[in-house]
């Protein structure tokens, strides 16, 4: 069982130069994650949602606040946070089996390693196919490799950078029922970035609402449905309605526009 530790987001603000240009894309944004906890974020095009997870992962820094894991500042030098994209992003010239061990740090891997890649192969449904090459796979495939790779390390923390989107719909329903099982049986802590609100009601037990750019948290809704959850219920639907309207009042409809 991993030691799952509190996310907290403390006044992250982020600006980025493009020549002499200042852009503030994230202002101020306070949020604590709990552990074992799904999260979701929504928010207009381009407000930040990616800069965030990549703070958060270390791939970029933050211009002012503090990110900490157990109340102590991330170590990016530690596998405690783990990242999937919207493209899988896989080595198109190593196998399902090598795509996944690739970031072990070319060690020998033990026998223990070993029964820990056919775990995680098993977790996300690609038995069969740990000796195919991710052209060979479907887009739902890949992704699966790509949450095995992000999971092989044990990350307390799993970042998903709208890891559905370029999938069909019908993919994409059988992957958030997959993302659920396995969060279920891995108990990571998830922070997801998606633009279905759907998706962010279906998966999550809160949902984050951010602002236009500058962007801020807008809205917290808590998500109380017991899962699996019924996306036709009547209480899914209200909840729905509740963060159209949250979301919708962020962006320009250039229509009338009923929900
Ligand atoms: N490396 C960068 N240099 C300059 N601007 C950037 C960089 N990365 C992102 N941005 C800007 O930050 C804003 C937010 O981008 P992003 O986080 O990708 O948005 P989202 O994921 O919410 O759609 C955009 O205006 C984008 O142009
Ligand atoms: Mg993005």
């Amino acid at each position: 069982m991993k030691n799952l530790e509190k996310l907290s987001l403390l006044n992250i603000s982020k600006s980025f130069f493009i020549k002499d240009k200042k852009i503030d894309v994230l202002n101020d944004v306070n949020l604590d994650v709990s552990p074992g906890e799904f999260v979701s974020i929504i928010g207009p095009s381009g407000c930040g949602k990616s800069t965030l997870l990549k703070l958060i992962i270390g791939l970029s820094s933050q211009t002012a606040g503090s990110i900490l894991l157990g109340g102590h500042e991330l170590q990016y030098s530690t596998h405690d946070i783990g990242i999937v994209f919207q493209e899988a992003r896989l080595f198109p010239w190593l196998s399902v089996y090598k795509n996944i061990t690739f970031g072990l740090e070319n060690k020998q891997l033990s026998e223990d390693d070993k029964n820990d890649v056919q775990k995680h192969i098993k977790l996300v449904g690609l038995e069969s196919f740990a000796d195919a090459y991710p052209s060979q796979l479907s887009g739902g495939m890949q992704q699966r490799v790509s949450i095995a790779r992000a999971l092989i390390s044990h990350p307390k923390v799993l970042l998903l950078d709208e890891p559905f989107g370029a999938l069909d719909a019908i993919t994409r329903i059988h992957m958030q029922q997959e993302i659920t099982r396995i969060w279920q049986t891995e108990k990571s802590t998830i922070l997801l970035v998606t633009h279905d609100i759907d998706e962010a009601i279906f998966l999550s037990d809160r949902v984050i609402v951010m602002s236009n750019r500058p962007a801020t948290i807008k809205k917290i809704i808590p998500v109380e449905l017991p899962r699996p959850r019924d996306r036709n219920g009547y209480d899914f639907l209200l909840l729905r309605k509740k963060i159209y309207k949250e979301f919708f009042d962020e962006i320009e409809i250039p229509f009338s526009f009923n929900i």
